[in-house]
């Protein structure tokens, strides 16, 4: 990390999204030494006019340690001031402004390596407003390096016009190496490890094509419901939370060609060529659903059609992938919390031991819990992390992804016309949703999800196999 004075601003601080993940990613890198210095300072900024101090009592209970106030903890803490202002008018931006100044000039940094960081912990619909207030009173100002950066979190629009609606609002005013889109997934273990895994083992190599898989699947489940988020949850449906987004981005991965270097602008170039080639999905390759229950939630209404689970069927028109399924699933209230990639390859050609009775090859890569790579074959080679890397802690997500956005690498994060490919892709889709055109079929809680679509798994030529 470059050296000179760094002000991270949490936008939004005394929100959820702050409490349960910015301010504990924060935390985990000021105890692995990433904040320390004593130039680094953190502000939170919110609507609700408290003192530092019972901004700081609200954060310290979900910090991991943080009820037993340890050393770290309370060093932590100190170092963030709060600042109270509105979300769209001057007064509480210049009073930021002034704050960050203030400890810029105490640090002696005015030789212009004021570098500021915005992490807007904030609903969408006040990104613009805020990014134009930042711009106008609060970006770093100083002509001699340095740098302003803003940190946006998901839902980024609901359709393909919002969505870019809300990026030319806030393009307007930054560019895009300003910008970094969080979409948390990209920031996991596994995930960061796919190309790698896919472009340094010559195993994979020959194998990953058309020729030999027969699908993929990349699966999301989780084992509860939209409890206490209801109201939101209904207006976006799980394809807008999780398929859209997280799922997408991980198929890119496991689909892109090897890009020219590993230089983020390289990688992200192949990832919307990718997302170009998804021909539009029909309406007989989705199965959609609804957890019994979800209903009772009073901030849901009554003839909600909002699915809670879905089962999309991709296909990628170019030369290594026609002809290979990408089964895109993710659901709540399911009978387990898992997500992984499941690559089923073909059937061995002249099998000689009615191998099919055991089940096909298949390598997996469990993203969560418990991360591990594993292969079926016709018995399983398991790579499980916490055997093979007993004790080794593996950072959260969103640790990861700060990091790189003070370091300034966007490799992780979603360009503009990667978000724009990605609801090119699902947004006739979600009309069609959103009209009642393709009913959500009701399922029971802690199941495996509509039995449709096991139906439309087999018809997508995946064979069930054993075991795991
Ligand atoms: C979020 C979704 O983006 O991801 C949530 O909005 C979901 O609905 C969460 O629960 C899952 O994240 P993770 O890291 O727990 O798999």
């Amino acid at each position: 990390i470059e050296t000179g004075c760094l002000s991270i601003i949490v936008l939004g601080a005394s929100g959820d999204l702050a409490k349960k993940k910015t301010f504990p990613a924060l935390f985990n890198l000021y105890r692995q030494g990433f904040l320390q210095s004593n130039e680094v300072h953190i502000f939170g900024y919110a609507r609700t006019n408290i003192s530092d101090e019972e901004l700081r009592d609200r954060i310290r209970g979900y910090l991991p340690g943080g009820k037993e106030r340890t050393e770290d903890v309370s060093n932590f803490l100190q170092l963030i001031k709060y600042v109270s202002g509105s979300y769209d008018a001057p007064e509480g931006f210049q009073a930021l402004d002034k704050a960050i100044s203030g400890h810029e000039l105490s640090k002696n940094s005015m030789d212009g390596t004021s570098r500021r960081l915005f992490y807007l912990a904030l609903p969408p619909s006040v990104y613009p407003p805020v990014c134009k207030m930042i711009k106008n009173y609060a970006m770093n100002k100083y002509d001699l390096g340095g740098w302003t950066r803003i940190v946006v979190e998901k839902p980024f629009g609901k359709d393909l016009a919002s969505a870019e609606q809300l990026s030319s609002q806030i393009g307007e005013l930054f560019e895009e190496p300003q910008i970094y889109r969080i979409d948390h997934y990209l920031g996991k273990e596994l995930v960061q490890n796919l190309l790698v895994l896919r472009f340094a083992n010559r195993f994979f190599l020959p194998l990953w094509n058309r020729d030999n898989i027969a699908n993929v699947q990349i699966v999301f489940r989780e084992d509860f419901g939209t409890e206490g988020r209801g109201g939101y949850f209904d207006q976006y449906g799980i394809i807008r939370d999780i398929i859209q987004n997280h799922l997408l981005q991980v198929l890119c991965l496991v689909a892109m060609e090897k890009p020219v270097s590993m230089k983020p602008e390289h990688i992200r170039d192949e990832k919307v060529k990718v997302l170009q080639s998804v021909v539009p999905i029909k309406d007989d390759e989705v199965v959609l659903g609804q957890y019994e229950g979800y209903k009772d939630d009073p901030t849901v209404p009554d003839n909600s059609n909002t699915p809670t689970f879905a089962s999309v069927i991709l296909h990628i028109h170019n030369e290594r992938w026609e002809g290979v399924p990408f089964i895109l699933k993710a659901g709540k209230a399911l009978i387990s919390r898992k997500a992984e990639i499941r690559v089923q390859f073909k059937d061995v050609p002249g099998d000689i031991f009615k191998c099919q009775k055991q089940g096909r090859n298949e390598f997996v890569i469990r993203l969560q819990p418990s991360e591990a790579i594993y292969m079926k074959l016709t018995s399983e080679l398991d790579l499980s992390y916490n055997q093979r890397y007993q004790g080794v802690v593996i950072p959260e997500a969103y640790e990861r992804l700060i990091l790189d956005t003070i370091k300034g690498d966007q490799q992780h994060f979603v360009r503009r016309d990667e978000l724009k490919a990605a609801w090119e892709i699902f947004t006739p889709l979600l009309h069609r949703i959103d009209d009642g055109e393709i009913k959500s079929l009701p399922y029971k809680p802690r199941s495996r999800g509509p039995a449709e679509a096991d139906v439309l798994l087999e018809k997508a030529g995946y064979v069930q196999t054993h075991g795991y």
